[in-house]
Order: C-alpha cells, then structure tokens, then sequence
C-alpha cells in the first residue's frame, strides 16, 4: 500500500509513521506534501529519501478550490492508496476530501467528539477534565468528524500547563497514529485503544 502524508510543520507525527513502515508493513511511504516549502517534515522526509512536494496555500488567499486544484496534482501523481494527515492545518473541502473518501486518515488531538478544532488541551484543562488525548479517524467533509480509527488517553496532571499536555498527548499520538495505520493498512478498521 502507498500511503501519502499531509504536515504543515515539524512533521513529529510524519517520522513516527514513515519510521513504522518497515519490514513485513503492508505500507510504504510515497510522498509527503506540505502547505508551507519551509516545514520542517518536508526535510526530515528527504532526509529519509522520501519524495516530498510542497504547495504554498498563501498566494491562494481565500480560494480554497484553487489551492486544492494546486495540492492534487502532486498528490495524485504519487498514487496513493491512503493518505494520512499528520499535522496538516488546513481545512479541506468536501470536495477534496471525496476524492479520497474512506482511504484518508487524521490524527486530532483530543478525545473526540470533544473539542473538535483548535487549542484543544486547554479547552480540557478549563473544563476540568480528569482525562485528555489524541484521536485517529477517516476524514469526512465535516472537520474533525468521521469514524473512530484509534483514540489514546492521558490524564490530566494537577497545574498542567496546555504545553505541559501538548507535550505528553504529542508522544501518545506517535504510538497511535502508526498503530492505526497499519491495522489500516492490513484491512482491519477495529479502533486501537490506548493504553
Ligand atoms: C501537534 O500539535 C499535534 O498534536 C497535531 O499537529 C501538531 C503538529 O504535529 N496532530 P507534527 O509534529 O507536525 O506531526
């Protein structure tokens, strides 16, 4: 299976899952592509002898379409069979999301459906939560919706800060993004549920 990675920024999640498909995986890396020529994840990609391509979303503006018309190009040069956004911070039409329906995955940091969009953790700690994570699900058009690939729970420590969780739901999200991928990849859309 050839499986395309989406990063706007350091990539952390990208490394966990290029690092993963290995050996007997049924996947292997075809392209990482990113919204910004400067992100990081696109030098550790090449770093790792990874195809990498990147479209600036900015000379776009507000059109959106247009953008998208731009990102396909490269991505569907690459033939991939899944597509993982890793970091990816842009929103995609429903449109785009269509053209991969039920073969494109994210990792969202929380537990969802709580705190669908931005500043998650500390949307939790405001709440009070006793219990925080990251989640893995299929992309659909609505943001951060789509069935339940893999979730994985924290705690949440007494004066944890929102970088203080950040941090630690960020090591879960490398375990769980590989794990989901390849039961994925292997056919099997039972949730992974860590710890
Ligand atoms: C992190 O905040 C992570 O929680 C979310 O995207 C951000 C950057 O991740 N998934 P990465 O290091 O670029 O993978």
């Amino acid at each position: 299976k050839r499986v395309a990675i989406l990063v706007s920024g350091g990539g952390s999640n990208m490394v966990s899952l290029v690092d993963s498909m290995t050996g007997d995986h049924p996947a292997r890396p075809c392209l990482v592509l990113s919204n910004d020529a400067l992100a990081g994840g696109l030098k550790k990609a090449a770093g790792r002898g990874i195809p990498t391509a990147a479209v600036d979303h900015r000379p776009f503006k507000g059109d959106r379409a247009a953008f998208e018309a731009e990102l396909l190009k490269p991505l569907q040069d690459a033939k991939p069979d899944i597509v993982c956004l890793a970091g990816f911070m842009r929103v995609l039409t429903g449109d785009f999301v269509s053209r991969f329906q039920g073969r494109m995955l994210n990792i969202h940091p929380s537990l969802l459906p709580k705190y669908k969009g931005l500043h998650t953790h500390a949307r939790a700690i405001e709440a009070g939560d006793a219990d925080h994570g990251c989640t893995v699900h299929e992309v659909t058009a609505a943001l951060d919706d789509g069935p339940i690939l893999g979730q994985a729970r924290v705690h949440i420590e007494a004066g944890d800060t929102p970088e203080d969780l950040a941090a630690r739901v960020l090591l879960w999200e490398h375990k769980l993004y590989p794990a989901v991928l390849r039961r994925f990849a292997e056919g099997n859309k039972t949730p992974v549920l860590l710890p």
